[in-house]
């Protein structure tokens, strides 16, 4: 009993610190080279590339409140990004529209899934 706790906990350990969801490791991997995730106050919005995730997931949620309307609003955009789709005008303004991102529609659900639920 004793060994299957301590089994148990270092199970927990390693899995809590190593655990990334499928959608996170998308994100990083294809959207963090001009998305950062978070704002702070330190945050120097000058040299921002694109906006936050934080801040564009809140945003998005203004319009599509519940998890299936925000990804098929977010496949829709990175599929043909679009000022009609944009769900922040002064954002395009700023820095014009965003490149269309060719991924599969798994990899779009996995990533539009994880940011509905990692932000609020
Ligand atoms: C080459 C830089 C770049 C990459 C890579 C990139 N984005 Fe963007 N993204 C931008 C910029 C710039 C904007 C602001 C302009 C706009 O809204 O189109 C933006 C806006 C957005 C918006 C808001 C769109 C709107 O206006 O309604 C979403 C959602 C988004 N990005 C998600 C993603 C996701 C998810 C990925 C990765 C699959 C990604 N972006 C990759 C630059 C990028």
């Amino acid at each position: 009993m004793k060994h299957f706790l301590i089994v148990l906990l270092l199970f927990t350990v390693v899995y809590g610190t190593e655990f990334e969801p499928y959608g996170e490791k998308l994100f990083k991997e294809h959207c963090m080279t001009c998305h950062q995730l978070e704002t702070t106050e330190l945050t120097d919005n000058s040299i921002l590339k694109a906006p936050p995730l934080d801040i564009l997931v809140h945003q998005i949620k203004y319009y599509y409140r519940d998890e299936e309307k925000f990804v098929e609003y977010l496949s829709d955009f990175l599929r043909q990004p679009s000022e009609d789709k944009s769900i922040c005008i002064p954002c395009v303004r700023r820095w014009g529209l965003m490149p269309s991102q060719q991924l599969s529609d798994e990899e779009i659900q996995a990533i539009g899934k994880w940011m509905f639920n990692a932000y609020r």
